[in-house]
């Protein structure tokens, strides 16, 4: 069949299998280089991640260090994703391709690596995941113990494991309505949104999907099993974003179980010194940068945000994708010389968090961000924000609009 994009209300119902593995070889190239360029596995290669746990490893920041950790490090991974298999009538979800995609390139590189399709909050697939665990240590002759593990899960939903019950997350501010501006992804217009508050019980349901709860269980549940190694690092992704996105997202429903995460990260810390002595700290959040990835285009004013970022930082020779950012995470922050050094120090803010959001943040970038912004019209629109870029991305997400794909081309949905 001939695949073109099929937009609905800012959401993308399928995806290009070829497009899907050209941006993961694309992304695997970018790693490579960059690890070729700055020399970066020249230093302390036994402190280096041996085997890595990635949840929520088929797209976005998830998938991006799944590739960094793989192809910057050579380790073998472990990937847990929720996607859908394409099959010769149907294509099925990018994360799908992209699986395959990794697959195939980690095989022809040699690494070892196993993915995991199934729901990550429940307990089979914690289970499942140590036996992988296991089962990849033994192929790639390396002891069967994790030294990573990245939380990058995003989800609309979450089934509690012990009560059974589903919560629903929901991206709404907290007290008041919300109205601001956004980009149509498709038509590339700017629209107005109004978004009511969030309820008691749905700001409580979206700290149960996405606040720490679960990432804490995933850390017990391998502590348990006895598969983290005594060197074991674990992040969890968040974001904070300038103060004009803060009504809709940092004080809003989903900010509210990103702070839980940060409780969280506390309560690993304190719990696993224990139980494998550690020195440091080991389980940080990492603020990323705003990208364009399948759970950011929903948000309302995030999509003319980011096309005003990605103009501006453009501009100033700083824009970043997500593997752009895993890349300085790994290189410059886990694994960097400090890091690996007697004083084992991860470059933190000063509240313990890694910022990766350095650059987006930056009081240059900001200003011209905000004054951009106020002065968006319909009529400067293009001319103030990186709307092509942002369409790119959204549809890059997809597989769509990847440079050397042929679209007009047949081709079955049922494989890469
Ligand atoms: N996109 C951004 O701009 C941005 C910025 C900073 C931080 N973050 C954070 O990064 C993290 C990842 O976000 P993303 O934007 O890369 O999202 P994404 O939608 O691209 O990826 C989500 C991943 O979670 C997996 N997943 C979802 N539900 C699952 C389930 N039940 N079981 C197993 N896997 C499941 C998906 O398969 C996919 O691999 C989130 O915590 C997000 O808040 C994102």
């Amino acid at each position: 069949m001939i695949i073109k994009p099929m937009i609905r209300n800012e959401i993308c119902l399928n995806s290009h299998p070829k497009g899907c593995a050209q941006s993961v070889l694309n992304q695997i190239n970018y790693v490579r280089t960059a690890f070729k360029q700055n020399g970066a596995l020249a230093h302390a290669e036994n402190s280096f991640p041996r085997l890595v746990l990635v949840l929520g490893s088929s797209t976005g920041y998830g998938l991006a260090s799944r590739i960094t950790a793989a192809f910057g490090y050579g380790a073998a991974t472990v990937g847990v994703s929720f996607e859908k298999a394409g099959t010769a009538s149907k294509p099925g979800t990018p994360g799908w391709y992209n699986n395959l995609a990794f697959g195939t390139e980690a095989a022809a590189a040699g690494l070892i690596a196993k993915t995991l399709d199934g729901d990550a909050y429940s307990e089979s697939l914690k289970a499942q995941a140590v036996e992988a665990i296991r089962s990849v240590g033994a192929q790639a002759g390396i002891p069967p113990k994790v030294d990573l593990i990245i939380y990058s899960l995003a989800s609309p939903v979450r089934t509690e494991p012990k009560s059974g019950v589903m919560y629903r997350s929901v991206i709404k501010p907290i007290g008041e309505t919300y109205s601001g501006k956004t980009i149509n992804t498709v038509s590339g217009e700017i629209i107005e949104k109004s978004v009511l508050p969030a309820t008691e019980e749905e700001i409580a349901a979206t700290v149960k999907v996405m606040g720490g709860e679960d990432w804490e269980l995933w850390i017990d549940s391998l502590d348990a099993a006895g598969v983290l190694s005594q060197n074991v690092k674990t992040v969890a992704y968040t974001y904070i974003g300038p103060e004009l996105s803060w009504a809709i997202y940092k004080n809003g429903s989903i900010g509210r179980a990103k702070a839980d995460l940060e409780r969280a990260a506390a309560a690993i810390n304190a719990k696993l010194t224990g139980s494998l002595k550690k020195r440091q700290t080991f389980a940080w959040v990492s603020v990323n940068k705003a990208v364009v990835t399948r759970a950011s285009a929903v948000i309302p004013i995030i999509p003319l945000y980011i096309s005003c970022l990605f103009k501006v930082m453009k501009g100033k020779g700083l824009h970043e994708g997500c593997v752009e950012q895993t890349v300085r995470l790994f290189r410059d922050r886990l694994y960097s010389q400090e890091a690996l050094g007697d004083g084992g120090k991860v470059l933190v803010d000063s509240d313990g968090r890694i910022r990766l959001d350095d650059w987006e943040m930056q009081e240059d970038v900001q200003q011209e961000v905000t004054e951009r912004m106020e002065k968006i019209t319909k009529d400067n629109l293009l001319e103030l924000c990186d709307v092509e870029g942002f369409k790119h991305d959204f549809l890059e997400v997809h597989g769509f609009d990847v440079s050397g794909i042929d679209y007009e081309a047949e081709i079955d949905p049922s494989r890469i």
